[in-house]
């Protein structure tokens, strides 16, 4: 089962520039920064309640993010759940159809295991599974 909105991942070009809106203009807590570097992204978590918003800003235009936003601009970029089992429901989603990006869990920000949906089977949403 999934237990809750773990994360809403947001693309930005300009971290700085990003919580100038979200910490010193809408109130939020900066949690953390972290540097992931398999994904080429800087990473802030800003906490809102039992969920985080993930501010993502590419460290290099040829990652996922980089080239998310090189082709449809600044914004929202995935969802996440949090998951207990992610293995387990990984090879639930396969046998009902569900496409994956991720067959097998990779180490996100955070040191948590994550996986993608792929958004061809999702209406469009990049859905990302998450367990710590
Ligand atoms: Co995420």
């Amino acid at each position: 089962m999934f237990e809750k909105i773990d994360h809403v991942g947001i693309a930005v070009i300009d971290l700085d520039r990003a919580l100038r809106l979200y910490r010193d203009q809408l109130g939020l807590e900066l949690k953390d920064i972290e540097e992931v570097d398999e994904q080429k992204v800087k990473v802030a978590f800003v906490p809102v309640g039992e969920s985080n918003l993930e501010l993502l800003e590419p460290t290099d235009p040829s990652g996922p993010v980089g080239k998310f936003i090189a082709k449809k601009g600044e914004g929202f970029h995935h969802i996440s759940f949090n998951v207990s089992d992610l293995e387990g429901k990984l090879e639930q989603l396969v046998e009902q159809g569900v496409e994956l990006i991720d067959h097998v869990p990779r180490y996100g920000a955070g040191g948590a295991k994550i996986a993608f949906l792929h958004p061809r089977s999702t209406g469009g949403v990049l859905i990302e599974l998450c367990e710590h």
